[in-house]
């Protein structure tokens, strides 16, 4: 018999991703996508097909904060595994909506977990919880399974909520539920107002077609950058283990923001100089600014240095990375070009 998967979250980047993981492992995929006003599955539209060309994968209309919706999905589809993946899930965009990131990222993993209590559905089913480094927030790196939390945005406190929510569901309930402590992952499938995409895709556009300019925050803030199409194979080992447990997955690796746009700029076979100092600080090309800092993009609490140590997932799950930054960096440029080119 097939195993069936229900992704929340399927339309974002790890959605995309785990989908076609999931599909390979020959798993039936159903995912949960919100209503919008414009299409919002691109990222998997490679592989959804609707009703009239049948596959293993389908998409239902949902919404996390919509319990009543939540509960009908998880009765109709019956799956073994669900993977939360869905949330606000923008650090700085969470200051300015923090009661519906709340709503969405805390609440929202309520709501499943208690669904599948509801419907008594425990023994059968497996849950994902898709943590984040960002609990760790203002804690010394390097961060593992045993550091303190102290998270620093409405983001970060909502996914602690979900993570402990995870953590009482299973010992109260005996529910088999995970949590991944992901440490930043990225791709060419990346949302454009992350750093990574954001940087890649001003100065692929620069470095191409001669026009644009990068504004930006925080140049010194660190990462612990890996790349998605990895991190979501920790996902779904941590559902294959005997016991249900919580694990960090990262890189061990850790660069700065700043960093990241001269490796795209050495990818890209352009020189740029940096001048000035605090929010002056710019980047020029040829003489000409193509940098510069805008203060909007600075949190009113940043998180300054993220650095995970997974030895534990390396030991029990045998996980471990294929990409590095420089591999990471490598694809998301290369994806970037061939976009750029076929709009041309
Ligand atoms: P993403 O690209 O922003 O995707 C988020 C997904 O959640 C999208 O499918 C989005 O739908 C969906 N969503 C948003 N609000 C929803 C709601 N009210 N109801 C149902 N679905 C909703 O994020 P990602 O990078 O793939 O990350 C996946 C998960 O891992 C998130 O929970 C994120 O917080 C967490 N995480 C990510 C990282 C990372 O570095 N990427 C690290 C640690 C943890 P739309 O497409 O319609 O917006
Ligand atoms: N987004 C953004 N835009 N960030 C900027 C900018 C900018 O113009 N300039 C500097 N930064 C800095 C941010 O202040 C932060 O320190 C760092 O770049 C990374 O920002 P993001 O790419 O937005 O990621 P994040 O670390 O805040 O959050 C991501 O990783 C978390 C895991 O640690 C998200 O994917 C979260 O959902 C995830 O939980």
């Amino acid at each position: 018999m097939k195993k069936i998967a229900l992704i929340f979250g399927v339309t974002g980047q790890d959605g995309a991703y785990l989908s076609k993981l999931l599909l390979k492992k020959n798993y039936i995929v159903h995912g949960v996508k919100r209503r919008s006003s414009s299409f919002n599955t691109e990222r998997i539209d490679d592989i959804y097909n609707d009703l009239h060309n049948k596959t293993n994968f389908y998409l239902h209309y949902g919404d996390l904060t919509d319990s009543l919706s939540v509960l009908k999905i998880i009765k109709k589809i019956n799956p073994n595994e669900i993977y939360n993946l869905g949330a606000q899930s923008h650090v700085g965009v969470s200051f300015e909506v923090p009661e519906y990131t709340a709503n969405v990222d805390a609440l929202g993993t309520l709501r499943i977990l208690d669904s599948i209590l509801t419907l008594g559905m425990k023994d059968r089913v497996k849950f994902y919880q898709a943590g984040t480094s960002e609990m760790f927030g203002a804690s010394k790196p390097p961060q593992n399974e045993k550091t303190n939390f102290y998270p620093r945005s409405p983001y970060a406190a909502a996914k602690l909520y979900a993570h402990w929510i995870t953590v009482n569901y299973r010992e109260g309930y005996n529910i088999f539920a995970c949590n991944g402590i992901l440490f930043n992952h990225e791709s060419p499938l990346r949302g454009e107002t992350f750093v990574t995409k954001k940087i890649v895709s001003a100065l692929c556009k620069i470095s191409l077609l001669g026009k644009g300019k990068l504004y930006l925050g925080n140049l010194y803030s660190k990462r612990d950058w890996g790349h998605a199409q990895d991190y979501v194979v920790a996902m779904w080992k941590m559902l294959q283990q005997k016991k249900p447990k919580d694990y960090v997955i990262a890189s061990g690796k850790q660069y700065s923001v700043k960093y990241f746009v001269n490796l795209i700029c050495h990818i890209l076979k352009i020189k740029i100089n940096w001048k000035g100092k605090g929010i002056n600080e710019k980047a020029y090309l040829n003489g000409k600014v193509i940098i510069s800092i805008d203060k909007k993009y600075f949190r009113p609490t940043e998180v300054d240095s993220l650095l995970g140590d997974s030895r534990k997932a390396r030991k029990e799950l045998k996980w471990k990375p294929d990409y590095n930054i420089q591999s990471l960096a490598k694809d998301m440029v290369t994806q970037e070009i061939k976009n750029i080119n076929g709009k041309k």
